[in-house]
């Protein structure tokens, strides 16, 4: 069996990330965390009935002091403040000391919230990561960013707090519908265009394979994916600079989102985002048209959309309500060529300009 682990190196806070199948067969992987400590495992309301079983007995095999369990509704609706406050409370009410374990079971929305929930209960204790979406397995559950939405925006609310560790078993997307399969292509396809040229090139050599989700290439894209925010994280912890660049596609991606009220996959507005931050990037002269051209056409292939019915007005105000548009400037990462990238300020009549010739074009 193919076993991989990538390492976080961040001083006392380094972690292994570890990606396989049936990793949780025994209680090996999970013992140094969890042994004779009490564990508190969260997931949603669709994850919990498919894998909490399962990761409990591997908790017991790795002789956890207690196992408790907290299951909130699935979905972003969830991911506030009020569903913090229930899940701090039900840790309390299970005994949780500061050396207990909180663990997070599903995608993003749980690891987001549990690992906030991890930093804040007893002013912070440890959590581990169990990534059950393609979207968790190459990027959220990763870095140490947590937190939660407001009514006022997206994640304004967090700290960060890195994992203790990162199991990743690629058989818990067996059951992952094909959408959500697809948010985290759309991640998968960023890391490789800002950082990596070969592995751009590999995906584009493969695209059969990643929309038959051979479980080989999978597990391939998803190594190479936790490498590669390894890298960036372990380089600029807190976004001091560089981690900035994996908000490619994100900038026009978030304002989409936003703009449709959520009610879209947050993987077709980054797909879409990257398109038009690679268009705006030829309009400033940063990015030959042949380059925007090469990674529109890879988004196309693996059936990711790049342009949508919006209203270029109210995308445009979206903007800056982005935490990172919040001083009223706008930022974009670009990739001059594939495979590098660098952040700009941009001035804003052209970014509308662009979101105006480029929708359903
Ligand atoms: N912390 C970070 O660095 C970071 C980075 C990117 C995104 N995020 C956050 O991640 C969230 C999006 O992540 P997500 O797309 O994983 O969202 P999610 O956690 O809401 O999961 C998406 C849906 O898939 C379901 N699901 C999860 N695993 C499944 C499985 N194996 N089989 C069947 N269904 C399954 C969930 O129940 C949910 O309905 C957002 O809140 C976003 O802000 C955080
Ligand atoms: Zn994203």
């Amino acid at each position: 069996m193919i076993r991989n682990t990538v390492q976080v190196s961040l001083a006392d806070r380094s972690y292994p990330i570890t990606i396989g199948e049936g990793l949780f067969a025994d209680g090996a992987l999970l013992e140094p965390f969890v042994r004779d400590r009490r564990c508190f495992l969260v997931a949603d309301s669709t994850v919990a009935p498919l894998f909490s079983d399962m990761v409990q007995k591997t908790l017991e095999m790795a002789h956890a002091a207690s196992i408790s369990c907290s299951v909130f509704p699935a979905g972003e609706e969830s991911k506030h403040l009020a569903t913090i406050g229930e899940l701090c409370r039900a840790a309390a009410q299970a005994g949780l000391d500061r050396r207990s374990v909180m663990i997070a079971l599903g995608g993003g929305g749980t690891g987001d919230m549990t690992g906030f929930a991890a930093a804040i209960y007893m002013r912070g204790i440890d959590f581990i990561q169990i990534p059950t979406t393609l979207l968790a397995m190459v990027d959220s559950s990763v870095g140490g960013k947590t937190g939660v939405d407001l009514p006022e925006g997206k994640n304004l609310v967090g700290a960060f707090h890195q994992p203790r560790a990162v199991v990743i078993d690629t058989d818990l997307l067996k059951t992952l519908p094909d959408s959500q399969f697809l948010c985290g292509l759309a991640e998968i396809v960023k890391s490789a265009a800002i950082l990596d040229e070969a592995f751009f090139t590999e995906l584009e050599r493969h695209v059969e394979e990643i929309r038959k989700r051979d479980p080989q290439f999978v597990a391939e894209m998803i190594r190479r994916c936790c490498e590669l925010k390894a890298s960036v994280v372990s380089r600029d912890e807190r976004e001091g600079s560089l981690r900035a660049i994996l908000n490619y596609g994100h900038t026009y991606g978030h304002a989409i989102e936003n703009s449709f009220q959520y009610r879209m996959l947050h993987g077709d507005a980054v797909a879409i985002g990257m398109r038009l931050a690679a268009d705006l990037a030829v309009e400033l002269g940063v990015m030959e048209r042949s380059e925007a051209e090469r990674q529109k056409a890879l988004l196309e292939a693996l059936r990711l959309p790049t342009s949508i019915a919006c209203d270029p007005e109210r995308v445009y105000q979206a903007m800056f309500k982005d935490k990172k548009a919040l001083d009223g400037v706008l930022r974009f990462v670009f990739t001059p060529v594939t495979g590098r990238a660098e952040v700009r300020k941009v001035e804003g009549p052209l970014v509308r300009a662009v979101l105006e010739r480029c929708r359903n074009a």
